[in-house]
């Protein structure tokens, strides 16, 4: 059964950039088998991973839209897509990815959310660790996700706002009833690693991690993070980041 962690917190607080690290750390401790999932339909989870991802739930539904005679006759819509689906998750090295998309034409994600949530339980029996990146804001992983969580890491920067935000989408999780077995609390470039007693409820404070300007320089220059060197500040600190994940939910 994978292993799933998702990620959550307000937009721009880093949540791509660590799925992609926490998934480096993962392949390159040789963990298990990954999969990655792009929920984010603005998604540059790929780009960040040195994948240029041409398919994705989003262009499988509009391939279907355009051209309905694709659909084998007697052939149930959702088994079709499902099949479709399965195809387009893109195996790199170390690591699978499958994205969400946009899809082009009008109407809302319901749909995508739906076949989202059926495909990751299923999905995930086939991977030892499965990661989520999502869009800023909540309501959506209810509607991604039945299985529950294994970890829920909300990202946050250090300002009291953030704080504030961060404990927001705590209860909104549980009001949304997405039950995640640990949900965890990173600060994201933090200035300083000194952080004021962070009493949130059920949020276990993981650490911080500190500004990095490697990181910076690459996202500035439209790198990807794998070319961030073994040295690298980020990725050490969440090499023990990481430990200290799997050491509280195991
Ligand atoms: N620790 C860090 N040090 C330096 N730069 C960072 C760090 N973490 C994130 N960044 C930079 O901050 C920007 C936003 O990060 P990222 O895209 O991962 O956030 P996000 O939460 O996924 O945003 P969105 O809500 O838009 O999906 C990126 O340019 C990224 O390179
Ligand atoms: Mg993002």
């Amino acid at each position: 059964m994978g292993y799933i962690i998702a990620m959550a917190g307000k937009g721009g607080t880093g949540k791509t950039t660590i799925a992609a690290l926490i998934a480096r750390v993962i392949i390159e401790k040789k963990l298990g088998s990954l999969l990655l999932i792009d929920a984010d339909p603005n998604s540059n989870l790929g780009e960040l991973l040195g994948v240029n991802l041409t398919e994705s739930i989003g262009s499988i539904l509009d391939n279907l839209t355009n051209h309905p005679e694709s659909l084998p006759e007697n052939f149930p819509k959702d088994r079709f897509i499902e099949l479709k689906v399965q195809e387009a998750v893109y195996e790199a090295k170390g690591f699978d990815l499958l994205a969400m998309g946009r899809p082009e034409g009008p109407g809302c994600y319901c749909y995508i959310n739906n076949i989202l949530r059926s495909l990751i339980s299923k999905l995930a029996n086939n991977y030892d660790y499965v990661i989520i990146d999502n869009e800023a804001g909540l309501e959506h992983l209810s509607r991604k996700t039945t299985r529950s969580l294994d970890v829920l890491l909300v990202i946050s920067d250090n300002s009291s706002i953030g704080l504030k935000s961060a404990k927001r989408i705590i209860e909104l999780a549980d009001s949304l009833k997405i039950q995640a077995k640990k949900s965890f609390l990173l600060i994201n470039r933090a200035q300083t690693a000194i952080i004021e007693k962070i009493s949130l409820n059920q949020l276990f404070y993981l650490g911080a991690l500190d500004f990095d300007p490697l990181v910076e320089e690459l996202s500035s220059s439209g790198k990807p993070l794998t070319e961030l060197p073994e040295q690298a500040k980020a990725f050490n600190q969440l090499k023990e980041i990481g430990e200290k994940i799997w050491s509280n939910t195991r």
